[in-house]
């Protein structure tokens, strides 16, 4: 497949880990004896990041997005079918064996469950320090009890409880363990590939607080992935949201969470809590119907037209009459939704939006601001889906709302401000200090 056109910030001494054009993809085998492989699962397909010292890049998207397959092939776990991973500015696949080894310990995961990440049959001692035994030169052989009882220190744990059990602890403590253990080698970045979708939410705060200290302390830069935009908002510097395989939109936080661009972008973000639950139905929640596409045979053109509320409601504009919704470039009626022809027939590629200029200029964002979607530029994007059994009312571009008139992004309550985490008390937490 040829390499997409992607705009993104490559480069810089500042940039600890760089994906270009990555891609993942698993045969679709048939068959009991004789397994043929009838086709591929495009599980990650052309996506480029860059994460730089100290930072936190979230990674967004439904399930089935391609966020944990990308998440393996970073850590060394997998190997791409296309694409570089670049540490340090050192691409992976030109490594010898062991520069790659070394690359383990530079970027490591904290997984999602932390409940079947940790060995039942293993003590916390021996879990921590169990990347020792496959980097035995990070610390010598007689430092590292002292190391196991520091790292759990630093996570918050009593180092007199290395001789416990994973059972023994919360939910929340054993994500510390996992945490600790992914500190154990010292790297660099972190990968935590949903660390706090398994916790209750009260824990979800103090384990993101953990991060947050541990990120200060240690200059560590995290790909933080999460399905809930909120829990991004919180602890990310920048976001790029992913989408049957590939990244639809990325920036630095403010221009995604203020300024989204992309139609499936605003469906996520109409879906983050606001402080009265009950105005979620209210206009402006978009959202989303159906399944995401199977990567195994996603949809042609832009993969999300068959769930893109804003192509429909572009292609009604057009069908409506002659001048209205001109930009759809005609609609066309398939099997599918009524989308514009381009939406169904040609693939958007990441754009730049805004002045180059200003990205990285002083009081200008630090990445650029990219999306791929045909109609991402068209300067006025209503608010809230139409109704398209209702006829079409073509005056209704022009009482459209303006994107500035959304709710004040500073209005929206951050879930974590909504209870302060010091004040929330794992109570499992005291029981083991104690
Ligand atoms: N080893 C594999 N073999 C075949 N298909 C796979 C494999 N691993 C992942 N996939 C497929 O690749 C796609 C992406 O999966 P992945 O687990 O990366 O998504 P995800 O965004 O992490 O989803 P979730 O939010 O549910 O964790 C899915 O369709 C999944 O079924
Ligand atoms: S290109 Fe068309 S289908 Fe894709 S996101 Fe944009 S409007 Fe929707
Ligand atoms: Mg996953």
């Amino acid at each position: 497949m040829a390499e997409r056109a992607v705009v993104t910030r490559t480069g810089g001494d500042d940039v600890v880990l760089e994906v270009r054009d990555l891609a993942k993809s698993y045969p679709v085998r048939r068959g009991v004896l004789l397994k043929r492989t009838v086709g591929e699962v495009q599980a990650v397909d052309g996506v480029s990041l860059t994460l730089r010292r100290g930072r936190t890049l979230g990674l967004v998207g439904e399930s089935g997005s391609g966020k944990s397959t990308l998440a393996r092939v970073l850590v060394g776990i997998e190997k791409p079918t296309r694409g570089q991973v670049l540490v340090g500015g050192q691409d992976v696949s030109t490594m010898s064996r062991a520069e790659r080894r070394h690359l383990r310990r530079t970027v490591q995961m904290v997984f999602q469950d932390p409940y079947t990440s940790l060995n039942p049959r293993m003590s916390v001692g021996e879990i921590v320090g169990e990347p020792f035994r496959i980097h035995p030169d990070a610390v010598p052989a007689r430092g590292r009890r002292a190391a196991v009882a520091e790292l759990l220190e630093l996570v918050g744990l009593d180092p007199d409880h290395a001789n416990r059990y994973p059972h023994q602890f919360s939910g929340g403590q054993r994500q510390r363990i996992g945490v600790a253990r992914a500190l154990a080698v010292k790297p660099d970045v972190l990968v935590c590939d949903e660390p706090v979708s398994a916790l209750d939410v009260s824990v979800q705060g103090q384990v993101i607080n953990l991060l947050e200290d541990l990120q200060d302390e240690l200059g560590l830069s995290y790909l933080f992935i999460a399905h809930d935009l909120a829990v991004v908002q919180h602890i990310a510097d920048e976001v790029a949201v992913m989408y049957l395989g590939r990244v639809v939109e990325q920036g630095d936080d403010a221009a995604v969470y203020d300024d989204a661009r992309h139609p499936y972008t605003r469906a996520l973000l109409s879906a983050v809590p606001v402080p009265d639950p009950t105005a979620r139905d209210l206009p402006g929640e978009i959202v989303l119907e159906g399944d995401p596409p199977s990567p195994a045979d996603p949809p042609s053109g832009c993969r999300f037209h068959t769930r893109c509320w804003l192509a429909r409601q572009i292609a009604q504009q057009s069908l409506a009459g002659p001048g209205a919704g001109t930009e759809a470039g005609g609609a066309a009626e398939g099997d599918g939704p009524v989308v514009p022809e381009r939406c169904r027939t040609q693939d958007p590629v990441l754009v730049r939006l805004g002045a180059p200029a200003l990205v990285g200029a002083a009081g200008g964002p630090d990445v650029p601001h990219t999306v791929a979607c045909h109609f991402a530029t068209v300067p006025v994007v209503p608010q809230e889906p139409p109704d398209l059994r209702e006829p079409v009312d073509r005056s209704a571009p022009a009482d459209r709302q303006e994107p500035a008139d959304r709710q004040d992004p500073a209005d929206r309550q951050d879930p974590a401000d909504r209870q302060d985490p010091a004040d929330r008390q794992d109570p499992a937490d005291e029981s083991v200090r104690s």
